[in-house]
């Protein structure tokens, strides 16, 4: 007993160091395993909110954007891009190659004479000819120009493009 004391006596602060450690970390514990239900404060619940808030967010034209928000606004969609080509398109694309030049016999772009005796016999013909291919007097003309990605309607432009540069 009187060893006890003693040992008390000596080692005093120590202990009482010792007791405040752990009270301290008793009430940090009890702070930590506190259940987060029973606190629900409107400003415990704003903060667990900003904290699980995702970092960004799309926003759809004309949706209203809050301005606290970081903002990712996605621009009006123009119109899709035209996927068929106008008649100066094929032309310049597919047939200038032959028709500008003659290459092979073709009748060139704007050599009246050359398509007159073509056009008597009907835009049917001309369409039917480009788009099908054929072999004639002057040469050969390949099915669609060689460019079968062409639809039947692209080509019957092309035709009427250069029909329409002959009356320039
Ligand atoms: C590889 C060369 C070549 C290319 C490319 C070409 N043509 Fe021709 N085309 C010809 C030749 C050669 C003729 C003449 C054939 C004949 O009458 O002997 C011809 C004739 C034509 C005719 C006259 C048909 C008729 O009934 O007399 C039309 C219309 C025509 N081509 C349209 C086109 C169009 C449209 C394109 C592009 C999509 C095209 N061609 C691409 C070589 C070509």
């Amino acid at each position: 007993m009187k060893r006890d004391n003693k040992f008390i006596d000596r080692h005093r602060t120590l202990i009482g160091i010792l007791a405040i450690g752990i009270l301290a970390l008793a009430i940090t514990m009890s702070n930590l395993t506190q259940d987060p239900d029973t606190n629900s404060s409107a400003e415990y619940l704003r903060s667990v909110a900003d904290r699980i808030r995702p970092v960004g967010q799309v926003y759809m034209p004309g949706e209203e954007v809050l301005a606290s928000r970081p903002q990712v606004v996605i621009a009006a969609q123009s119109e899709p891009v035209a996927t068929t080509m106008s008649g100066p398109q094929v032309y310049n694309a597919a047939c200038i190659v032959c028709h500008a030049t003659g290459i092979g016999g073709a009748p060139t772009v704007g050599d009246t004479a050359a398509w007159q005796a073509r056009i008597v016999k009907g835009n049917d013909s001309l369409y039917l000819n480009a788009i099908e291919g054929y072999i004639g007097s002057t040469g050969s003309m390949p099915q669609k120009g060689g460019r079968p990605d062409l639809s039947d309607d692209e080509v019957r432009r092309a035709v009427d493009y250069m029909v329409a540069e002959l009356q320039n």
